[in-house]
């Protein structure tokens, strides 16, 4: 799953990056992040450019995030879903990668296995960028390192404790772990533990203080984020009632929260399953960041966009 590093066209994975150029990004967030709240209209660096964003799966934040983003950016985008090119099925992906070379600046796709982003990318003569496969979700992360630079301070030294399954967010934080310094805790029922091949580049990296435990309890303790996804990811709804006798203890509540200690905000992706692996309470509790959360993959992705694009 790798590309050298620094020469990536594309936003595949965060460890493709260097630190420098991952907080240079957060960074650049930041700043237009400003200036499109601000109501400034006249920073249009996407003017003429167009993006195709090919979704096989569903999705709210990132379709509305990229398309919005990259619209108030001065560019136009294109939403295909999941009936529209059928990637792999009407057409092979090298196909779709170099046709759509050839109309769009920038290509954003959310697919399932991950092979297919490798494969579109590998063909794509534009940049392309991750909107989530089954391994990685690289923009999510990148606008939680945002959300947690803005709450809490800096990501540096910071305490995360994810608390579900060992999914596609907990391998985009493991990859961004590789990059920056941070502790970061995945507490996970066993036999639901995270890729071991990115548990052991993460901890190869030495950069980071890396967990993965099977209890939540402990695993909390003086967290500064405690984070939660659903247990059954897009592609695994049929296992979602036997996923929920295996996460059992799993589930975010207020006494977890309590044990996290007075200073723990609450995270989430979303979309959420409330009542599921979290509580409603704990989701509506005044340190719960999940809606800044969800705003800041609009800016987020306007930085790496930013980047791919060179400008
Ligand atoms: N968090 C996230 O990617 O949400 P969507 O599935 O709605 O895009
Ligand atoms: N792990 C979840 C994340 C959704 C944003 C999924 O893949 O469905």
């Amino acid at each position: 799953y790798e590309q050298a590093k620094g020469e990536a066209k594309d936003f595949l994975h965060i460890s493709d990056f260097d630190k420098a150029t991952i907080l240079k990004i957060l960074d650049r967030a930041k700043g237009v992040k400003e200036l499109i709240k601000s109501g400034e209209r006249t920073y249009l660096p996407f003017y003429g450019k167009t993006m195709a964003m090919i979704f096989a799966k569903p999705s709210m934040r990132t379709r509305v995030s990229f398309e919005t983003g990259f619209f108030l950016l001065g560019g136009h985008a294109l939403y295909l879903g999941p009936d529209d090119i059928q990637m792999g099925k009407r057409e092979e992906t090298r196909d779709v990668a170099r046709v759509l070379s050839g109309y769009n600046d920038i290509i954003m796709a959310r697919l399932f296995a991950h092979q297919d982003i490798l494969d579109l990318a590998k063909y794509a003569t534009v940049p392309v960028i991750n909107g989530l496969t089954d391994y990685n979700h690289p923009c999510q992360i990148m606008a939680d390192a945002l959300t947690i630079i803005e709450h809490v301070g800096q990501l540096e030294g910071t305490k995360v404790v994810y608390v579900g399954d060992g999914n596609n967010i907990v391998h985009s934080w493991l990859l961004l772990a590789a990059v920056v310094p941070f502790h970061f805790v995945c507490a996970c029922p066993k036999g639901f533990e995270p890729d071991e091949k990115t548990v052991e580049k993460a901890r190869q990296a030495g950069i980071s203080k890396i967990e993965i435990t099977n209890d939540p309890k402990e695993a909390v303790r003086g967290a500064d984020v405690v984070y939660s996804d659903v247990w059954a990811s897009m592609g695994q709804k049929e296992e979602a009632a036997y996923r929920r006798q295996k996460f059992e203890g799993f589930q975010v509540d207020k006494a977890l929260m309590q044990l996290a200690g007075p200073k723990a905000y609450f995270m989430h992706c979303l979309p959420a399953e409330r009542g599921v692996e979290v509580t409603d309470e704990v989701i509506e509790a005044s340190n719960s960041i999940v809606f800044p959360q969800a705003e800041n993959r609009m800016h987020a992705q306007n930085a790496i966009m930013l980047h791919a694009l060179g400008l």
